[in-house]
């Protein structure tokens, strides 16, 4: 049985987020049952309940330890359950987390070329002691199966592909085009499957659109993890934080509207579709929403902070 744990269901930021007073925000803060906070944007997969790899590490991964008892240490007087880290792109939402996994612990860190060039060149990752975390690189559309930090097989494949996407927000580059210098190991999805069983599902927390090779890949899967950022692609902006920026600049397709994640997917034949990094400015946060009620409708669930799904 393939388990997959999300620890963070928001985007960055989180729900709440620390300068955000929009109402999603503020009902949050009060404890309103519709309005649960929710941390930032990571699952864990596992396949035997012992050993559990990371996707994604995110800043609130002290806490997501924490809240999942599936990751307590269990043996010794240092241990821990995760046998490994693998990241999707370098956001600062991503990667921070690894900060907080910097005791000399053995894992696996696995990560395109470029975004392991991206922790290369900042030295604060230099914390992450090499004797033993091990990086590992993996290559697009290449399946592979993780090992933990001292070459043990999982039981678990992961194939890497390309998707839509934008390069991480500090590493934009104005003078190179209009997706400042965006390449396609920047931004990846997973499809994450258990070698017994061949079960499998797909993990895409970041995605722009869905040309039609990402279509095809998905269409028919069991079970899809997918970029909920925003409901429209203006909302940001419309919900007055500040941030004059649309769902497509920050390389993210939007739920709502003929291009959006609902329309695009309905015909595809995917059994169970699930949003994961969602915004804080993003309706469906709220239990009582319309636009909530309509997901449902549609087909799609959203993640929750601590759900567990198997396959
Ligand atoms: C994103 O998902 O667009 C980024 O995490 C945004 C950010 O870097 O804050
Ligand atoms: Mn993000």
């Amino acid at each position: 049985m393939l388990r997959a744990l999300v620890l963070g269901a928001a985007a960055g930021g989180g729900f709440p987020q620390w300068n955000c007073n929009h109402e999603g925000c503020r009902r949050a803060r009060s404890g309103d049952a519709n309005a649960k906070p929710q941390t930032q944007s990571s699952i864990a997969a596992s396949i035997d309940g012992n050993d559990w790899y990371l996707f994604n590490a995110s800043p609130d991964l002290r806490q997501q330890f924490f809240d999942n008892p599936q990751l307590h240490p269990n043996q010794g007087a240092r241990h821990t359950p995760v046998a490994g880290v693998l990241l999707t792109n370098g956001d600062v939402d991503h990667i921070a987390g690894l900060l907080t996994m910097r005791e000399s612990q053995a894992y696996s860190l696995y990560a395109t070329s470029r975004v392991h060039q991206v922790l290369h060149q900042n030295s604060i990752f230099q914390v992450l002691n090499p004797d033993f975390v091990v990086r590992r690189e993996f290559e697009l559309d290449r399946s592979i199966e993780l090992q933990k930090a001292d070459g043990t097989l999982s039981g678990i494949e992961v194939e890497p592909f390309a998707v839509p996407g934008k390069i991480a927000l500090y590493l934009e580059d104005a003078s190179a085009g209009e997706n400042f210098g965006s390449q396609p190991e920047d931004t990846i999805g997973l499809r994450i499957s258990s070698k017994a069983t061949g079960k499998h599902f797909f993990y895409i927390p970041g995605c722009a659109s869905v040309p039609e090779d990402l279509a095809n890949r998905l269409s028919g899967a069991p079970l899809l993890l997918f970029d909920g950022t925003l409901w429209h692609d203006d909302e940001m902006i419309s919900a007055g934080t500040g941030v004059a920026k649309t769902g497509q600049r920050m390389g993210h397709m939007s739920m709502s509207g003929d291009g959006g994640t609902i329309a695009t997917f309905a015909e595809l034949g995917i059994a169970r579709k699930i949003f994961i990094h969602i915004n804080n400015t993003n309706p469906v946060l709220l239990s009582d929403s319309p636009e909530r009620a309509s997901l449902d409708e549609a087909g799609w669930q959203i993640a929750r902070d601590g759900m567990e799904v198997q396959i």
